[in-house]
C-alpha cells in the first residue's frame, strides 16, 4: 500500500472503530492500548526534548498480526499519554511485510528511529533490513532506508535493533538466528548510525555455558545498572520446567561484565523478568533523572487464537505499566513508577481477619498488602491470588480453554502491591523482588472478595481512568 492508501484505510478504521473500542468494559483505563486494531511490542521508548516518547507495533487495520506499522504516543509524566497516530507504515519494498520493532535515539537533537524492515518471500523464506527514519518539523518521519543487511551466517530472522550512545559511539544489540538455528544477540558499533560494524556475539544459545537455549532471542536490550551490564531478551523455544518457562515464549535477563572490544557479555544465569502469564518484548530507556525505565507488552506472539474477548470490540492487547528497574543484592528489581500515584483516589485502610475484610470495587484499583497466614483474594470471577507462608499463587480463568491455570512464586512474602486495570493484573512482590502479570476478563464491575484463615493489613485506592 502507498502512504495515501494507508492513511485512507487508517481513517476508516478509526472513524468506525473508536466508539466501539471505548464501549468495551475491558478497555484499560490507565494502560496503553491501541485506539483500534492490534498492538504488540513497545518501541522507541525515549525521553526526548523534555517529554517521554513511546511507539508501539500496531496493526490498525485488523485484530491480527500482519504488516505492522508504528503507532506513537507522548507523555509529560508517564501517566497521561496522548496518542499521536501513525509514525511509520510499511510503504516501501524493504519493509513490505512490516516496520518491525526497534528503538529511538536523540541524534544531536534529531529524534531518529532504528527499526527492522521485514520482507517475506513465502512462508519459509524472509529477509530483514535495519532501517532509519528521522522526525521532521511537523512530526512526520522521513525514512532514510536500510543501513544494515543480513549478517553472514544468519537466517532471515534478524531484527529488533536497540541502539544507544556510549563513549562517543553508537552501539546496537540485534536479535539474530544463526544458520544452525540458535538464537543470538549481536553487538554492533557505528560512528554515524549509517555504517555499522559487528563487534561480536554478545550472548546466545550455544554461547558460554548456556547450552541449547532457544532458536530465537527476540527484542534484546542492554544497559548498565548498579555497576554491571544487564541484557534483557526474549528466548523462544525453551522447554517448560516444573515452575519455570511456563509461557509459550520467555522474557528474562542475564547480567554480567561487558567486554566492549570483544563484544561479549560474560554473564550469569537467565532469570525470568515476570512470572505471570504474559509478558514480552519489554524496552527500557534512561530518563533525565537517571532512572532505568521499562515498559513491556502484556501479551505473547503466536498466542492469539481463540482471541481475547476484546476482539469483538475491535481492539487487542495492552502494554504493562511503566516500571523502574533497580539492582539489589544480585537481583533485578522492578516497581511501578511513582508517578502512577497520581491515579489514586481516596485511600481506604483496613486490618483484621481476611474473611471479615470488606468487599472492594475491583476494576481499576491498587492495593498495598501485608499478610500473615493464608489469605485469598478473589478478583471478580476470573482470577484468584493465594498467599501463604510458602509463597504465592496466581490463578486465572483462561479465556481460550475456559480452564483455570496457575503461576507460582516461592519464598517469604513480606509485602505485596497489586495494580489492577479493567482487564489486567500486575503484582509486585517484596518491593519489586518479583513481578507477575496477567490479562484477565472479569466483566464490567468485578469485586474483590477475601478468603483464607489468615490476617491482612491493607491500603486500597480506586484508580482514575486517564486514557
Ligand atoms: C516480538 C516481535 C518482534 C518483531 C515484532 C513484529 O513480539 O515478534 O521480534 O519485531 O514482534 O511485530
Amino acid at each position: 500500500m502507498t502512504e495515501q492508501q494507508w492513511l485512507n484505510r487508517l481513517s476508516e478504521a478509526l472513524l468506525g472503530g473508536l466508539n466501539r473500542a471505548e464501549g468495551d468494559p475491558h478497555r484499560p483505563g490507565w494502560h496503553i492500548a491501541a485506539p483500534v486494531g492490534l498492538l504488540n511490542d513497545p518501541n522507541g521508548f525515549i525521553r526526548f526534548d523534555g517529554r517521554y516518547r513511546l511507539f508501539y507495533q500496531w496493526n490498525p487495520l485488523a485484530c491480527a498480526h500482519g504488516a505492522k506499522a508504528w503507532g506513537q504516543l507522548v507523555s509529560d509524566d508517564l501517566v497521561h499519554w496522548q496518542h499521536l497516530g501513525l509514525a511509520l507504515a510499511p510503504t516501501e519494498d524493504y519493509e513490505r511485510n512490516g516496520c518491525y520493532s526497534g528503538s529511538a535515539v536523540d541524534n544531536n537533537g534529531e529524534l531518529t528511529l532504528i527499526y527492522t524492515g521485514n520482507v517475506k518471500y513465502d512462508r519459509e523464506r524472509r529477509t530483514a533490513f535495519q532501517c532509519l527514519a528521522v522526525e521532521r518539523e511537523f512530526g512526520e518521519f522521513e525514512k532514510l532506508g536500510p543501513v544494515l543487511d543480513l549478517p553472514e551466517g544468519y537466517t532471515g530472522h534478524v531484527r529488533d535493533p536497540k541502539v544507544w550512545r556510549h563513549d562517543g559511539h553508537w552501539w546496537m544489540v540485534l536479535a539474530a538466528q544463526s544458520e544452525d538455528g540458535q538464537g543470538k544477540v549481536l553487538l554492533y558499533q557505528s560512528a554515524d548510525l549509517h555504517h555499522w560494524r559487528q563487534i561480536g556475539v554478545l550472548a546466545g544459545s550455544g554461547e558460554q555455558d548456556l547450552g541449547e537455549f532457544g532458536y530465537m532471542w527476540e527484542c534484546p536490550d542492554l544497559f548498565e545498572l548498579g555497576g554491571r551490564h544487564v541484557l534483557i531478551c526474549c528466548p523462544q523455544g525453551l522447554p517448560a520446567e516444573a515452575d519455570r518457562y511456563q509461557n509459550l515464549y520467555q522474557c528474562g535477563w542475564l547480567a554480567g561484565e561487558l567486554d566492549w572490544h570483544g563484544g561479549r557479555l560474560a554473564h550469569g544465569d537467565f532469570h525470568e523478568l515476570d512470572l505471570g502469564f504474559e509478558f514480552y518484548a519489554p524496552q527500557t530507556t534512561l530518563d533525565d533523572q537517571g532512572r532505568r525505565l521499562l515498559i513491556g507488552w502484556l501479551g505473547l506472539p503466536d498466542d492469539n487464537e481463540p482471541a481475547q474477548p476484546t476482539r469483538d470490540y475491535g481492539w487487542m492487547n495492552q502494554l504493562s505499566c511503566p516500571r523502574v528497574l533497580s539492582w539489589r543484592e544480585g537481583k533485578l528489581y522492578q516497581n511501578p513508577v511513582p508517578e502512577l500515584a497520581a491515579l489514586r483516589g481516596e485511600a481506604f485502610d483496613w486490618q483484621g481477619l481476611a474473611v471479615q475484610a470488606p468487599r472492594l470495587q475491583g476494576g481499576r484499583a491498587e492495593l498495598e498488602l501485608v499478610i500473615s497466614g493464608e489469605v485469598r483474594l478473589y478478583l471478580g470471577q476470573a482470577a484468584v491470588l493465594t498467599v501463604n507462608a510458602g509463597g504465592l499463587e496466581l490463578r486465572r480463568l483462561n479465556w481460550r480453554s475456559g480452564e483455570w491455570e496457575s503461576r507460582r512464586w516461592h519464598g517469604a512474602v513480606t509485602d505485596l502491591r497489586l495494580l489492577l486495570d479493567s482487564s489486567s493484573i500486575e503484582l509486585f512482590i517484596n518491593e519489586g523482588e518479583a513481578a507477575m502479570s496477567a490479562r484477565y476478563f472479569p466483566g464490567a464491575h468485578p469485586e474483590i472478595r477475601w478468603g483464607g484463615a489468615g490476617e491482612t493489613r491493607f491500603r486500597y485506592w480506586p484508580l482514575a481512568p486517564v486514557l
